[in-house]
C-alpha cells in the first residue's frame, strides 16, 4: 500500500495518541485531546497511513482571532517514515484545502534544541519563498513555572492568497 495522506477521522484518535508517544520530544496529550484533533479540528489536521498503520500526523487549527493563520500544534512522523518529506507534505496537504484559502501565515512554537523541527519549518519557509521570524513566546519560568523549556513562536509568511496578493 502506498503512503496515503488525508483528513483524519475520530477513529484515528487512539492510533495518533500512540504515534505521539513514540515520537519524543513531543509532549503527549490525553487521548481525548487527540480525539478532538481528529474530529473538531480534522479539517486543519492531516494524517498519513501505510500498510502498517498511521505513519504521520499534523495537528493544526486556525486561532479564532487570526483567521489568516494556520497554527501547527504538533508534527509527528514515525521513525520508519522520516526523511521522505512526509512532514512537509502533510502541512502542504492542509494548506491546499478550502478551509485554508485565507491562510497567509503559518505559526508554530519550537524549543531551541529541536533541530529537526527548526529544519522542517525553515524548509517550509524556503519552499514558499516566505520570511520566517521567531521570538520567545511561552517562557520557561513565566509560563511553565520552570518545568518546560521556552517555546519560541515561529511565524512564516505571508504566503500569496488565491488572488495572488502577498503583501503583509
Ligand atoms: C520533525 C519530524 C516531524 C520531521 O519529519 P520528516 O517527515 O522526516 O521531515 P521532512 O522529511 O519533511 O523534512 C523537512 C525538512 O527538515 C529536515 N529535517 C528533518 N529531520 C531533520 C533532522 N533530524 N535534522 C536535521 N534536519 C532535518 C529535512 O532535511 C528537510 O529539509 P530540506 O527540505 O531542506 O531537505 C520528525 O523527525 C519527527 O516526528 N520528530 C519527532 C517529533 C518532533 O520533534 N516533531 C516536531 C515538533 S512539532
Amino acid at each position: 500500500m502506498p503512503v496515503e495522506l488525508g483528513v483524519p477521522s475520530s477513529t484515528d484518535g487512539a492510533a495518533v495518541h500512540a504515534l505521539i508517544a513514540a515520537c519524543p520530544p513531543l509532549d503527549t496529550n490525553s487521548m481525548y485531546c487527540n480525539l478532538l484533533q481528529c474530529s473538531h479540528f480534522a479539517g486543519t489536521s492531516a494524517i498519513a497511513r501505510d500498510a502498517e498503520g498511521v505513519l504521520g500526523f499534523v495537528s493544526g487549527y486556525r486561532p479564532p482571532a487570526q483567521p489568516d493563520v494556520l497554527f501547527v500544534w504538533q508534527v509527528a512522523v514515525a521513525p520508519r517514515g522520516r526523511g521522505q518529506r512526509l512532514a512537509g507534505r502533510l502541512i502542504e496537504d492542509i494548506l491546499g484545502r478550502p478551509e485554508c484559502r485565507r491562510v497567509r501565515f503559518i505559526e508554530t512554537t519550537i524549543t531551541a534544541d529541536n533541530e529537526a523541527s527548526w529544519a522542517l519549518f525553515r524548509s517550509i519557509a524556503r519552499r514558499g519563498n516566505a520570511e520566517l521570524h521567531h521570538a520567545p513566546h511561552f517562557e520557561r519560568d513565566e509560563h511553565f513555572l520552570g518545568s518546560h523549556a521556552t517555546e519560541h513562536l515561529v511565524r512564516i509568511g505571508p504566503f500569496p492568497t488565491d488572488s495572488g496578493d502577498s503583501n503583509a
